[in-house]
């Protein structure tokens, strides 16, 4: 058997008149007039290996002939420079090529049904039904080298920062807080189920009741939900929980993880400390509460101005108790036409906006709006004023609910950010979102939820609210911002049982209800629970942005579709007869249409 002495990528002049032997596949293979070319690639990269009838036997030179893309072969040969005008500048080991003197195939291989280049764009159904072969493209295998590195950063960063690396169960308890749980049912315990973890939250704030003190995983995580860009069914989190800390010790160390991170893997240097902004500041001025920092486009309040004005639309949604906000898009009336301004108002009415009304100021200070009629000269002019209107802008105002305000012209901010061109690929724009609120009122069901989770600790000057104003009751919580991506989010925790009770009287559990639940960690707390508090960084979103990539799907060796299925393994997939009995469960579902 011909052993490998070289990777590919290794070889260089240096390398010329050695015989090394090579293993590898056969990314392409050509024959010029009697010359036989094959790229060879490994994981490392490619070379190129030459046959011909005066360099080697007639046995040999057939074998290298009768190679196809993606042969599994073993190569040995003589490294020598290539001919004059041959060398290739793209390819690290363009100076030279191996001469074959022997050459095995060890595997045949059928037609890819895609290039396993990376500049052929495949649908991504057919990459994920042939993950092992899209994994060949050197892009796609840059990125699990790249997730290898970063994780390895985490685990040594963790490690010198005195954390214990601890496992827990992935068979929890179910808790209807939060997403939907994925469930397990019991085969021993008739008609029970286990539910997948969402997060370890409540294992790991049990660490620290067991004293562990500091407590890290690289953690599966598995949530129901409706999957994006950046949400997969199940995900991978650097989850952390620290004793005797607040805020601050958990924000400085992370800022160092993640230098530490972008040092190790990218060699890019992150100045810390990041920015703060208090999720108020965001919602108020980006429309999220995770804002993309790397362009400004700020929206700009115009309550007062609205109120009592002309425009019953605004008038009428401040005296409603909602607001009026508007972007100026600088240098608008170049970039954009009457139709983008209607493909733009259908654009926010996604997001529930009612109407998007504009200002157009030509360059000749001429302006057009619909408003017109309604406003007065000098509501016209307080309007200008407020977001510094100049000829050339177009500006855009959404009257409605604050949280529809917010996620319209937020959405907007960004539409506009992308086509002027504001975005600078390049930038990675850090942020920490603090002081969010503790509580998210539900108008369907009428009660309130936790934003964060329901052991999120109330900052202390905000503890009285609880009983009076409890929408405005601020969390110990924080997000970790990159690029108008949440890449990590955590919180001090409530250690005082008391304050756990009230916090679950405002989600409207009753006490049954409650320690029923959360009773393992209800009673863990009753024997001593130092303060505490954490963080998880959602692992697959940050090598995304490491990796410049438009979702968490590149970065993952095997991951779900949009549809959550494994189209490569088929699952989900139905189960025999006699693995439900044993389960005790009994199907009722609607017939599958044929396929
Ligand atoms: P949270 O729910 O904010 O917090 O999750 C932490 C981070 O995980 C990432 N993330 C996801 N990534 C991919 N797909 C998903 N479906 C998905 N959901 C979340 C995000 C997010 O910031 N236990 C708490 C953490 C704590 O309080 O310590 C938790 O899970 O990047
Ligand atoms: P109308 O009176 O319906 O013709 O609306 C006049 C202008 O106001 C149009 O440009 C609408 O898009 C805009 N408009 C209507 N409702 C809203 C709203 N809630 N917020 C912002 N603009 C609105």
């Amino acid at each position: 058997m011909l052993k490998r002495t070289h990777n590919c990528n290794d070889l260089r002049k240096e390398h010329v008149g050695q015989e090394v032997i090579l293993t590898g596949w056969a990314q392409k293979r050509r024959d010029h007039g009697g010359v036989i070319f094959i790229d060879l690639r490994d994981r490392s990269g490619i070379a190129q290996v030459t046959a011909s009838p005066e360099t080697c036997s007639e046995e040999v030179f057939a074998a290298a002939d009768s190679v196809r893309s993606e042969y599994v072969l073993a190569v040995k040969g003589t490294v020598r420079l290539r001919p004059e005008g041959m060398t290739n500048e793209k390819l690290a080991t363009g100076d030279i090529d191996v001469v074959a003197t022997e050459l095995v195939i060890l595997n045949k291989a059928k037609t890819p049904p895609f290039y396993l280049t990376d500049d052929v764009d495949v649908d991504e159904n057919i990459r994920l039904k042939y993950r092992y072969l899209d994994l060949r493209r050197p892009s796609m295998k840059n990125n699990i080298m790249l997730r290898h590195r970063v994780v390895k950063a985490m685990r040594d960063y963790m490690d010198e920062h005195g954390f214990l690396e601890i496992e827990t169960p992935i068979l929890q308890k179910s808790t209807p807080e939060g997403a939907r749980d994925y469930l397990v049912p019991s085969r021993v315990h008739e008609g029970e189920f286990f539910a997948l973890p969402q997060s370890p939250q409540q294992f790991k704030q049990l660490l620290m009741v067991a004293g562990m003190e500091r407590y890290f995983q690289i953690a599966r995580c598995f949530r129901d939900e409706d999957l994006r860009a950046d949400r997969q069914p199940e995900f991978t989190q650097l989850d952390m929980e620290l004793s005797f800390v607040d805020e601050d010790d958990i924000m400085t160390l992370n800022e160092g993880l993640i230098k530490h991170i972008f040092k190790v893997a990218l060699d890019r240097d992150i100045p810390t400390p990041f920015r703060r902004m208090t999720w108020d500041e965001a919602m108020n001025k980006y429309g999220s509460d995770k804002p993309d920092l790397r362009f400004g486009l700020e929206m700009v309040d115009l309550c007062d101005i609205a109120k009592g004005c002309g425009f019953k639309v605004f008038d009428q949604a401040v005296a409603n108790g909602g607001v009026v906000k508007a972007i100026n898009a600088k240098g608008g009336v170049h970039k954009l036409s009457r139709r983008d301004i209607d493909a733009l108002t259908k654009y926010v009415s996604i997001y529930g906006a009612k109407g998007l009304a504009y200002f157009s100021i030509s360059d000749e200070n001429e302006v057009k709006s619909p408003l017109l009629k309604f406003l007065s000269e000098e509501e016209v002019k307080a309007i200008f004023d407020r977001v510094g209107a100049e000829p050339g802008d177009i500006i855009f105002c959404v009257a409605d609910t604050f949280k529809t305000t917010c996620d319209a012209l937020g959405h907007l901010r960004l539409e506009l950010g992308k086509r002027f061109d504001l975005i600078d690929e390049d930038e990675l724009s850090f942020l920490w979102v603090t002081e969010f609120p503790l509580l998210e009122w539900d108008e369907e069901t009428e009660r309130f939820y936790a934003m964060h989770h329901p052991f999120t600790c109330p900052m202390m000057e905000d503890v009285p609210l609880m009983e009076t104003d409890a929408g405005k009751v601020r969390a110990r919580a924080y997000d970790m911002v990159l690029n108008g991506v949440e890449v990590g989010g955590g919180s001090i925790r409530i250690h005082d049982a008391e304050l756990q009770e009230k916090m679950f009287k405002l989600l409207n559990m009753a006490p049954e209800e409650y320690t029923e639940q959360f009773s393992g960690l209800l009673n863990a707390f009753q024997y001593g629970a130092p303060p505490h508090g954490g963080l998880a960084f959602g692992v697959d979103r940050l090598l995304m942005l490491m990796a410049k990539r438009d979702t968490i799907r590149d970065v993952i060796p095997f991951p779900k579709t949009q549809s959550a299925m494994d189209v490569m393994m088929e699952a989900p997939s139905p189960v025999a007869d006699a693995q439900l009995r044993e389960l005790h469960i009994k199907l009722d579902v609607k017939e599958k249409e044929e396929k």
